[in-house]
């Protein structure tokens, strides 16, 4: 079946491996002396997190949630619920939350609040992409991967509409008739 877009390479797998053992070596040294929580945002970091924790050389634990946005409008309500919460201890943990793509910043800033309540000893966050051109709200980055000026992603965990997450490169869409 043809593809309903064209679209172009951006990071081949060769450079997010490169970038992905740089980040995991910033976080084994700046956790050397403790074990950090690895909390993957799930579906679009379950890539990124397989590879960064593999790549780390501290001890460390890993857990998943899954959070969706409701309320009107989709991602950009900014309300969001833990439709996976996490099952490991929050409390008194130093806390790394890994998502594929920091977008408005409207989810992860509802995904910290949330964490925050849980009184983890510390939270961090380690983005695969930042994009900057839609960004709403202030969101500190503390490990990321790439930053891009815009577009839409796909692969390595980044979906549209479900599909593509499988790619072991990332792409930008470059869209094509009503996309
Ligand atoms: P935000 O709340 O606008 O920051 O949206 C973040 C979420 O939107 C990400 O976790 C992704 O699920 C999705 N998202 C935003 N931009 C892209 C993209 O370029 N490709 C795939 N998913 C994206």
């Amino acid at each position: 079946m043809d593809s309903p877009f064209e679209k172009e390479l951006l990071f081949s797998r060769m450079v997010i491996e490169t970038r992905v053992k740089e980040l995991a070596e910033q976080i084994s040294k700046d956790y050397a002396d403790r074990e950090p929580l690895i909390l993957g945002v799930l579906n679009g970091a379950v890539f990124f997190v397989s590879d960064l924790v593999r790549e780390m050389s501290i001890p460390l634990k890993i857990d998943f949630i899954r959070a969706a946005s409701y309320g009107s409008g989709g991602s950009s309500s900014g309300f969001v619920k833990f439709t996976k919460d996490p099952e490991l201890p929050i409390r008194g943990k130093a806390v790394i939350l890994v998502e594929d793509i920091v977008d408005t910043g409207l989810t992860i800033n509802q995904i910290l609040r949330k964490l925050r309540e849980r009184a983890p000893e510390s939270v961090k966050v380690c983005a695969l992409i930042d994009k900057l051109e839609r960004r709403d709200m202030d969101v500190v980055i503390d490990y990321c991967g790439f930053q891009v000026k815009k577009g839409f992603l796909i692969g390595y965990g980044l979906d549209y509409n479900e599909q593509y997450r499988y790619l072991p490169d990332i792409y930008a869409i470059v869209k094509r008739g009503d996309l």
